[in-house]
């Protein structure tokens, strides 16, 4: 009803809005003033943590993407070795799993019936399954060695945005306290890290603030059959949620690509006019700024029309940019918290103006309770 969407004409709407309270939220009382990370519902102890050799993420749709960004962060943090894998592809290729190996799923619902059969194949191969869930007490938690709850509050439209954010902030605290359990020596990063995340909020409000420049340029787009996504490191991800939002909302051809493989076909598809966002990482990180900068000229003189999204202060994207969508200065491993939601507000505009049910594309659930 329109009272449960709070006055907004879509839960989706509204569930984007609520990002900056859900990063918050699921932050709140998980790191404390002694500097350390505190996660209560870990019921793993620090020994079994400790124990652990690999890890292996599990999920399907937009929650594989945030164990994609994640990927990123754990093996940085905690020099284990970190996979991430479809719940669907994971249990049929008879994967190398046993009681070191952390089984992370990642479901905003917990009653995802693969990622379900995922962590029940991979308990009986002996290996702790650490569920990020947002749903208290579903499936998933239940059958579950741990859990760390994402508290963005319920998720009604299907295509999933604030369970994104906050499934990306869960993951991060558990790289941060899998560090600290096992004393790896990030102690400045952790502490710089939490600092960041804490102001993250402001920056997603930011973002919402400022979703007016992107509304109008899905109006300008509202024609367009194709578009692209570009990416690298944690903005690769980033590239294709952006991709996967389009496709659920927009029922348009939408494609998300690593920026290095553009070489290697990508450019083929590079024609004039054709939409291509790009996901600029941070200047501090120089050499992936300038590669993919380099990138940005060459769909350009290509015809591509360029949707640069890049942070405070990069001047160097400003020539090549036929439209400029700023994010504030943040690590690089924050910035899909950043960066995704500009891509969420596109794929949610164009949707409704193309006059499709946001909330409930057609063919699709919100939880797929069947295999
Ligand atoms: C469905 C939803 C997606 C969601 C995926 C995984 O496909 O439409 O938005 O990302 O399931 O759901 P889960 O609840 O396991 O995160």
């Amino acid at each position: 009803s329109a009272a449960e969407k709070g006055g907004y004409d879509w839960f989706m709407l509204k569930e984007i809005d609520e990002q900056p309270q859900a990063v918050a939220e699921t932050l709140l009382g998980r790191y404390g003033r002694s500097g350390r990370l505190q996660l209560d519902e870990m019921r793993l102890s620090d020994d079994e943590l400790r124990d652990v050799d690999k890890i292996i993420i599990i999920a399907c749709g937009t929650a594989s993407y945030a164990g994609l960004v994640a990927k990123y962060a754990i093996e940085h943090w905690t020099r284990i070795p970190c996979e991430v894998e479809l719940a669907s592809e994971f249990r049929y290729r008879d994967p190398i799993i046993d009681r070191s190996t952390l089984v992370v799923a990642i479901s905003q619902s917990g009653e995802t019936m693969d990622t379900l059969m995922a962590i029940r194949y991979a308990r009986q191969q002996r290996a702790r399954v650490l569920s990020i869930c947002n749903t208290n007490g579903s499936t998933i938690p239940r059958e579950s060695d741990a859990v760390i709850y994402t508290h963005a509050g319920p998720e009604v439209a299907v295509a999933s945005t604030k369970g994104f954010l906050s499934q990306i902030v869960a993951c991060y605290l558990l790289g941060l306290y899998l560090a600290q359990v096992r004393g790896v020596k990030y102690g400045d990063e952790i502490d710089a890290i939490m600092a960041a995340l804490e102001k993250l909020p402001a920056g997603i409000q930011r973002m919402l603030d400022e979703g007016e420049q992107v509304r109008k340029l899905a109006a300008e787009l509202v024609d367009t059959r194709s578009v692209l996504f570009l990416g690298r490191h944690v903005g690769y991800p980033v590239a294709l949620e952006g991709a996967l939002k389009l496709k659920e909302l927009a029922y348009l051809h939408a494609e998300g690509f690593a920026a290095g493989e553009l070489k290697h076909g990508p450019i083929a598809l590079i024609e004039d006019g054709i939409p291509v966002f790009v996901v600029v990482p941070p200047k501090a990180r120089d050499q992936l700024q300038e590669k993919i900068v380099s990138n940005i000229q060459e769909i350009r003189a290509r015809g591509a029309l360029t949707i640069v999204l890049a942070e405070d202060g990069d001047d160097d994207v400003v020539p090549y940019a036929d439209h400029l969508i700023r994010l504030p200065k943040v690590p690089t491993l924050l910035q899909p918290l950043v960066a995704t939601v500009p891509l969420q507000i596109f794929a949610c505009e164009l949707a409704g103006l193309l006059g499709h049910d946001v909330d409930q594309p057609r063919n699709l659930a919100k939880s797929v309770t069947v295999e």
